[in-house]
């Protein structure tokens, strides 16, 4: 990708990673970017840098700009490989000696990395650079989305660069919202609800700093994905409103299955839930990635896990996606169990104990069929959808 020029005087010297499909776990199919920095000025600064593997493309696309020995600063606001791993080519490209500005955290982490020296230098929260006609302003954003995190504000430009936050993974020429349209938001609820979820306290306690603070903002660089430069107002406040984690009328039915009686239970639930007006998405685990399970569990009221009893336990994707979302840590999510069992039956006890970890309100002590459920037992399922459906719209 040829770099863009943002603003006046800064360009976006990122990379697009096509063919990445799995991002730690987290399924892309439409890959994503490592977005990096370039300014222009009397102290001429790179803010992060890429995967390893595209370190040569970061600096070829900064070489078609400057030559990247002119660099003076280097801004590391996130340590996390995907935007760190291309520092030490980049350093020894530019100059081992320049200095790399990152926060407190960010120095302890970046030297836990990588074996060589790096001149590294902490920054304080609010703690102002200049670069000559611009400004750069620091802002500590610990465990947004890891302990170093940090945003870097450009004053006179007012443009926040945002690391990890405000991200999408997504790879595309468009690298802004007004030329890729509404087709971004979906997204960036992924990545919300699949990286930031359990930090939305904290989302909220930011937005509020930044309001304090009465920051303003032309544009929001992501280190992933699109740029929003025509309403970044738009993803602060879509964030506002996932960090609430206020529901919707909706429930999602996790489920898999031996030998289809625990579908057919999850099929008969739905039916009672849609009867009382509730928007229900079943998804099979192994016809829908955990990531975009996530996804739908973000905005729903219930969460409904099913699950056969295989040896004495749990279906090996149940438990997947149990210890998956517990780690994500929804909020205000009312629970219920499901399953059909051959012998012993211990599934649907095992699910509501993770529901009660998870602080999850069990409405229900749960249904388990034995074999095959019949009429009577279908019916039970659709009593038990009915029942969840009068919790969520009651
Ligand atoms: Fe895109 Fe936390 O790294």
């Amino acid at each position: 990708m040829k770099p863009i020029e943002i603003a006046q005087g800064i360009f976006d010297v990122g990379v697009n990673d096509w063919n990445i499909s799995d991002f730690h776990g987290y399924s892309t199919p439409f890959g994503t970017s490592y977005n990096a920095f370039l300014i222009l000025d009397e102290k001429t600064t790179l803010i992060d840098t890429v995967k390893s593997e595209f370190s040569d493309q970061l600096i070829n696309n900064i070489s078609s700009i400057i030559d990247p020995k002119k660099i003076d600063y280097v801004i590391s606001n996130h340590t996390e490989m995907d935007h760190s791993g291309g520092l030490p080519r980049v350093m020894h490209r530019i100059g081992e000696e320049k200095q790399i500005f990152c926060s407190k955290m960010g120095v302890k982490n970046l030297s836990r990395h990588f074996s060589q020296k790096l001149n590294l230098r902490a920054v304080e929260n609010g703690e102002e650079l200049s670069l000559g006609a611009r400004t750069l302003t620091f802002l500590e954003t610990r465990m947004l989305h890891w302990p170093d995190s940090m945003f870097t504000y450009a004053k006179e430009d007012k443009i926040l660069f945002s690391s990890d936050a405000f991200g999408q993974h997504y790879a595309g020429f468009e690298k802004f919202d007004d030329v890729v349209g509404h087709i971004i938001m979906p997204h960036a609820k992924k990545y919300f609800a699949n990286i930031l979820l359990l930090y939305s306290p904290l989302i909220l306690k930011l937005v509020e700093k930044v309001t304090e603070l009465g920051l303003e903002f032309n544009m929001i660089c992501p280190d992933h994905g699109i740029i929003w430069r025509k309403d970044p107002a738009k993803i602060i406040n879509a964030y506002v409103q996932w960090s609430k984690q206020e529901a919707e009328k909706k429930a999602v039915i996790v489920y898999d299955t031996m030998w289809h009686s625990t579908e057919k239970m999850a099929d008969a639930i739905a039916s009672g839930l849609a009867e009382q007006g509730v928007k229900v998405r079943p998804m099979h685990l192994r016809k829908f990635h955990r990531s975009d399970i996530m996804t739908e569990v973000l905005d729903a009221r219930a969460i409904i896990v099913g699950s056969p009893t295989l040896n004495n336990g749990l279906f090996p994707t149940i438990s997947d996606f149990l210890t998956y979302m517990k780690g994500l840590k929804p909020l205000n999510k009312i629970g219920a169990a499901f399953g059909s069992y051959g012998w012993s039956g211990e599934s649907v006890k095992l699910i509501n104990n993770v529901f009660k970890e998870m602080k999850f309100e069990v409405i229900d002590p749960g249904l388990k069929i034995q074999y095959v459920p019949d009429n009577e037992g279908i019916e039970a399922c659709y009593q038990l959808g009915t029942k969840i459906g009068n919790a969520i719209t009651g």
